[in-house]
């Protein structure tokens, strides 16, 4: 769960520079224009996010399942101050009073609204107060000599937290309802080869690495890196598209329990469930509302808004199944080429325009089949960006997990409840993106920006 919950995850002002891509260590002066740099683009994000509406759109609850928008802005600065103030600077803390209203765990988002939170123009600047003082802390610190602070890790963390909740906010305006806000960004590219594409793509059986030791950023549930050995199976190409979604659809997908887990069964029954949420049928044609717009639903565009039950039911409709969680990072990071595990699947650079729909350049998945240039070396397309992509895994530890920098990170999270999502989406920034990084939510999550691509076992001999 992408949640402020945790203070974990380039837009406006994506960094230039890659400080951690493999090579000669990065000079501390480097180390820290990249992190002012990231904070500032998630900054800018957060501002794009929150000046489109008015002070009462700020306030209001637009839905149960999320906070006020002005919650999320005042709680991005008082975790800033937290860890990078008082846990990083030793500074005593600026308004104490305020910490209950903005802890995650002290108040579901339901209740966030009748809290006594701080006025959108306090919330500001109170948040801007924070950041002025961390940058201050950024040019004296050695970045050295404490876990906190080796490699900057404790400001990627804060860098990664505010951009998970600018992706928390904009779930919070697909939600709202009422007039577009926010401005129409031109749409992603369209994919020259996708017709030649092949379905899916086998993935020979043998070990791989997943997760990371070495990733400076990567949170705890990342690590460490362990070996996995996978038997062959086979992967979509692309994500499974509306057009293709539409076909699970019209074949009764939804009113035959054959394809549905009985938990899902029970879920789809309880809450109507006939079709990804924000579509409606109209004159025979399907429509969805994307940011107070409503459009036609595109038939190239990778299923959005999806829960885990639809994606489990569509694979088993379809005669395949959800990839596991490991299937899913061995296709994405190895490559068999060299038997190492990469960065990203188009190598170790950084996420650049050309790889992945990544930073909300495009508020919508680009077509199945986008981005060749992002193609993992299995050929695999659209890993990272466009859709959050459910997996058939519960959200795990690692073997030899340990917690870091606090249990209420991932350990808490643990267990059967939650699913393992991979691989971000067109609202996640490069900085919350990487290879290794775990999403997880509730298999009933709908509002979320997520969809899902199936696999299938090879018949051994
Ligand atoms: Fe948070």
């Amino acid at each position: 769960m992408i949640d402020d919950a945790r203070p974990t995850g380039a837009p406006a002002g994506t960094p230039a520079a890659d400080p951690f891509a493999p090579g000669p260590e990065t000079p501390v002066e480097a180390l820290r224009e990249a992190i002012a740099a990231e904070l500032q683009a998630a900054r800018d994000r957060t501002a794009a996010l929150t000046d489109c509406v008015e002070d009462t759109d700020l306030t209001a609850q637009h839905s149960p399942l999320m906070s006020p928008l002005v919650w999320d802005l005042a709680h991005i600065g008082n975790q800033e101050e937290l860890w990078l103030l008082r846990n990083v600077g030793g500074r005593d803390p600026m308004h104490p009073e305020i910490d209950p209203l903005y802890d995650a765990f002290q108040h579901p988002r339901a209740e966030r609204p009748a809290l006594p939170l701080l006025p959108p123009g306090e919330a500001r600047a109170y948040a801007h107060e924070v950041r002025g003082r961390v940058l201050d802390l950024l040019d004296a610190s050695p970045l050295e000599g404490a876990p906190l602070l080796d490699a900057g890790f404790a400001f990627g963390m804060i860098a990664q937290h505010e951009q998970q909740h600018d992706e928390t906010m904009l779930i919070t305006h697909q939600l709202r309802k009422g007039e577009p806000v926010l401005a129409a960004p031109p749409p992603p590219p369209a994919p020259a080869d996708a017709a030649a594409l092949p379905a899916d793509v086998l993935i020979p059986a043998g070990p791989f690495t997943m997760g990371t030791d070495t990733e400076p950023w990567a949170l705890d549930n990342e690590r460490p890196a362990h070996r996995v050995e996978l038997p062959a199976y086979r992967l979509d190409t692309t994500p499974v598209t509306n057009g293709a979604y539409l076909r699970f659809i019209a074949d009764g997908g939804y009113d035959d329990p054959r394809w549905w887990a009985p938990a899902g069964w029970e879920h789809r029954q309880q809450a109507g469930l006939t079709a990804p949420l924000f579509w409606r049928r109209e004159g025979g044609q399907w429509l969805r509302r994307r940011f107070g717009v409503l459009e036609p639903v595109p038939l190239d565009e990778p299923v959005l808004h999806v829960g885990w039950y639809e994606a489990d039911a569509y694979a088993r409709w379809a005669g395949r199944r959800l990839p596991t969680e490991a299937e899913w990072e061995k296709a994405a990071r190895h490559d068999p080429a060299t038997g190492r595990s990469r960065r990203y699947p188009w190598g170790d650079a950084a996420p650049a325009p050309a790889y992945a729909n990544l930073g909300q350049r495009h508020l919508r998945p680009a077509p199945a089949g986008s981005y060749p240039e992002g193609a993992s070396p299995y050929g695999v397309r659209q890993l990272m960006g466009d859709v959050w992509e459910w997996t058939a895994s519960d959200f795990r530890p690692y073997p030899g997990f340990s917690a870091w920098p606090y249990k209420e990170y991932s350990e808490v999270f643990f267990g059967p409840e939650y699913k393992v999502l991979r691989g971000g989406c067109f609202a996640v920034a490069p900085v919350a993106c990487r290879g290794t990084f775990r999403n997880w939510d509730y298999p009933i999550r709908r509002q979320i920006f997520a969809g899902f691509r199936t696999a299938a076992d090879v018949e051994a001999g």
